[in-house]
């Protein structure tokens, strides 16, 4: 799809099944390599991003269909590579598939993923950690080349909790000889998911969701089927939608506690937030209230892939709000285009100050990221007259059919 059309004012309520989270699914794919049994995983999104995760698995030679919500994966005849760039260059998360390749085929080589629209993100903390396993790493062209005929265990001190780089050594140590130990490891409830799936398959690992994550070593993994947690970012960017309407909006299958550092600052600012068990409920005011501050923060602090959606809702709050970006280094780029539609947002280098204003406008806006995009689309919610957000490509990279599920709402939005 190219363009959304969206004609703000509608009140938005009723309630959104949420599928498994897009980073659940992704790192799920990847590890999947380690196995060579059936893997079936449930509730799975139709996105880009995992559409490119899985033709990476086609082009090695591994089976991987999207059929009906459940992704059926088998990696019997998959080879180690080389996977070159113009399989990884689609997609970042390209780089998970260096532990399971290393761990399965103790050899790997794959292209340098790059950076990306929001910053230059290294995988610095991907490589150290590799190494500390007894891989030997040389990066040439473009190439990262990985040797390891015997993948030991170790410990691995994170400088820095890397959701990714945590969950690449994770995939590496599963099948590694003895003991691997991670220390100041990511604590983001998708990891959780990626222990949670490695053990389903007959893995040993424990400790995720703090900051020690331990991996006993084993043999081989089996098959099995396996449904990831619902993705929290999805459901907070649907209540960021139904808030700036003055909307009733639940999500469901979604535990709260996943969300807690999003639905806390919704009630500040002024919404009433009703948990159930597996659903969540907002209820906004006309006009939210500003939220005086936001740092985005790792896992449970607030997180950065909400830090755009939230700014949106800031836009048309009463009083003013700090929003200060502290993971990536140039996530404020869709402010430009919200300000295109009468947002008044101030940016000096990672801290905007968001004036809020009583009324936006419709206009032409151009969504250059994932989770920008998605800010232009809560704030044309609230726009009188017609928006047009071209680049929904990248909306597309993280939410299935979000005109669909905006349209089950009563929003007016059209896609073509
Ligand atoms: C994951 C998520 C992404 C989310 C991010 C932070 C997936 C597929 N993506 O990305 O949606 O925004 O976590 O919650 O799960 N860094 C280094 N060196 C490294 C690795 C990271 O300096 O080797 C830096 C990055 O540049 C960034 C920060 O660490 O500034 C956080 O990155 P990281 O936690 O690794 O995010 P990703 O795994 O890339």
């Amino acid at each position: 799809m190219e363009k959304y059309y969206i004609r703000g004012g509608n009140r938005l309520s009723g309630e959104v099944f949420i599928p498994s989270a897009k980073n659940s699914v992704l790192p799920i794919i990847a590890c999947s390599i380690l196995s060579r049994e059936d893997i079936e995983i449930c509730n799975c999104p139709s996105l880009s991003d995992i559409e490119h995760m899985m033709g990476i698995i086609v082009r090695l030679g591994g089976r991987a269909q999207l059929k009906d919500g459940t992704l059926f994966i088998n990696n019997r005849d998959l080879l180690s590579g080389p996977v070159s760039a113009e399989l990884t260059g689609c997609i970042r998360s390209s780089v998970f598939i260096l532990g399971p390749i290393l761990g399965r085929f103790g050899k790997a080589s794959v292209s340098y993923p790059g950076g990306c629209e929001i910053g230059l993100r290294p995988i610095d903390l991907h490589i150290s950690g590799l190494k500390s396993l007894g891989v030997r790493v040389r990066e040439e062209g473009g190439m990262i080349d990985c040797e390891a005929p015997s993948l030991t265990g170790n410990t691995v001190s994170l400088d820095f909790p890397s959701v990714g780089a945590t969950e690449n050594i994770m995939m590496a140590a599963v099948m590694a000889k003895g003991r691997t130990v991670i220390l100041n490891a990511a604590r983001e409830p998708e990891i959780v998911d990626l222990q949670g799936f490695i053990n389903r398959i007959g893995g040993r690992v424990h400790g995720a969701g703090s900051g020690t994550i331990v991996i006993d070593g084993v043999k081989t993994l089996g098959g099995g089927r396996y449904c990831p947690i619902a993705d929290r970012i999805v459901a907070g960017t649907i209540l960021c939608a139904g808030a700036i309407t003055g909307g009733d909006v639940t999500v469901t299958n979604m535990y709260a506690e996943n969300l807690g550092a999003v639905t806390g600052k919704l009630s500040v600012a002024g919404c009433g937030v009703y948990i159930y068990d597996d659903r969540i409920r907002v209820v906004a005011p006309e006009r939210v209230r500003a939220v005086s501050k936001i740092e985005t923060q790792p896992y449970p602090g607030f997180p950065t892939d909400m830090q755009p959606q939230f700014t949106a809702l800031m836009a048309t709050a009463e009083g003013t709000g700090i929003v200060c970006e502290n993971l990536f280094e140039n996530r404020f780029k869709y402010t430009v285009q919200l300000n295109k539609l009468g947002a008044d947002i101030t940016v000096k280098d990672r801290t905007a100050v968001v004036r809020g204003v009583g009324r936006l406008a419709g206009a032409p806006v151009a969504a250059e990221d994932l989770r920008g995009g998605a800010a232009l689309v809560v704030a044309a919610l609230r726009c009188e007259g017609v928006t047009e957000i071209s680049g929904v490509r990248h909306i597309e990279r993280g939410y299935d059919r979000l005109d669909a599920v905006l349209s089950s709402l009563g929003a007016d939005i059209k896609g073509c």
